[in-house]
């Protein structure tokens, strides 16, 4: 008999030790389960019919894979009854939604990426989900319906984040505010099992992630900083630096949970001013704190990610994360410049 742990246990067992209160112990198990059904249908891939585009655009403007809509369908019904939740918000999903009145409701809410890297859907790389829990703040528990304002909260206030990494295996990467946890998905049993008990991101590190095609669009730091790094032992940083880039975020920051880096994606003169492509509340948040919780650390080029207020459902951030002497030193080259 193997004694390893799965997730029901491992949540239970945080009930006990830390009363993590039955409500999120509960979602998190749901949150686990439909991302069971998402990695069944992904893995079907052309023999489920599900590869391809679905043919409409989501609020980002960006087209819609078919699998971005039956993600997103597969969390909503999966979190809707059980009564855990108040209400919840995705990237492909303009405004909240709502929970139907014949269920009832709880204190959590659900904000997710159903989908992330689904441009590599069809390429077959690796692909995920990412989730944010925050609590309901008290004036929708009494009015009801949920407005975007009642999401707007800062990273800081996050209950959990995780995501969920489907690859050559299928792990979730949880975090409930006390460290980082990776559970592999053992597809015979049918359940998640712990396999990385404490995740952490090495300090120093000597690999970058970053969409270099976009490299003239940049401001003058990060010229700097990627210059410096291309520059190799022969710069002022002293070493060699290695590149990677999948163009899956959950990949590209499951890389450096396992051994160190940095993930960079950056304003350019394309966007708004202050902004990025990445969306804060359901990619760059839940990330900041499972990155955080790990030892690394996150900001948006000046500031922490998770102490920006965010002003919008769908708003976006310049995104540097990773290895804590990289992004502090990232941050201190846009500070310089300030
Ligand atoms: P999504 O598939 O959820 O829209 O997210 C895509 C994001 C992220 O996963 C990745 O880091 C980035 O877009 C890739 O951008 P490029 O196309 O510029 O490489
Ligand atoms: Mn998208
Ligand atoms: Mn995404
Ligand atoms: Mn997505």
């Amino acid at each position: 008999m193997s004694s390893r742990t799965t997730l029901s246990r491992f949540l239970i067992e945080q009930t006990r030790a830390h009363q993590t209160p039955a409500e999120l112990r509960f979602l998190i198990e749901v949150v686990g389960r439909a991302c069971k059904v998402i990695n069944y249908h992904i893995g079907k891939g052309e023999l489920g019919g599900a590869l391809g585009n679905q043919g409409t655009e989501n609020v980002q403007g960006e087209m819609q894979k078919k699998l971005d809509v039956i993600s997103n369908e597969i969390l909503l019904e999966a979190n809707e009854w059980g009564g855990h939740l108040a209400g919840m918000a995705s990237e492909e999903m303009e405004k909240p939604y709502q929970i139907p009145g014949c269920f009832p409701k709880g204190s959590y809410l659900l904000v997710f990426d159903p989908l992330d890297g689904s441009s590599n859907i069809d390429i077959n790389v690796s692909v995920g989900t990412i989730f944010s829990v925050l609590s309901c703040p008290e004036r929708a528990d009494i009015c009801g319906i949920l407005e975007d304002e009642d999401f707007l909260q800062p990273g800081v206030k996050q209950v959990a984040a995780g995501y969920a990494i489907y690859g050559p295996q299928t792990m979730l990467v949880l975090t409930l505010g006390n460290g980082v946890k990776g559970f592999t998905l053992d597809s015979e049993m049918g359940s998640f099992v712990l396999t990385h008990d404490n995740m952490t991101i090495p300090e120093a590190s000597a690999e970058f992630g970053i969409n270099m095609s976009n490299m003239r669009h940049w401001e003058e730091p990060v010229q700097r900083y990627v210059n410096e790094m291309l520059a190799g032992k022969e710069g002022p940083l002293g070493k060699d630096y290695n590149m990677r880039w999948t163009a899956s975020m959950v990949a590209d920051i499951h890389r450096i949970l396992v051994r160190g880096g940095v993930f960079m994606y950056p304003w350019d003169r394309r966007m708004d001013k202050d902004k990025g492509k990445l969306r804060l509340m359901y990619e760059a948040n839940p990330m900041a704190m499972i990155v955080e919780q790990a030892g690394g650390a996150a900001t948006n080029g000046r500031i922490r990610i998770m102490d920006v207020r965010p002003e919008k459902l769908h708003e976006r951030v310049p995104v540097f994360m990773g290895s804590k002497q990289e992004v502090e030193r990232i941050t201190k080259y846009h500070k310089e410049k300030a």
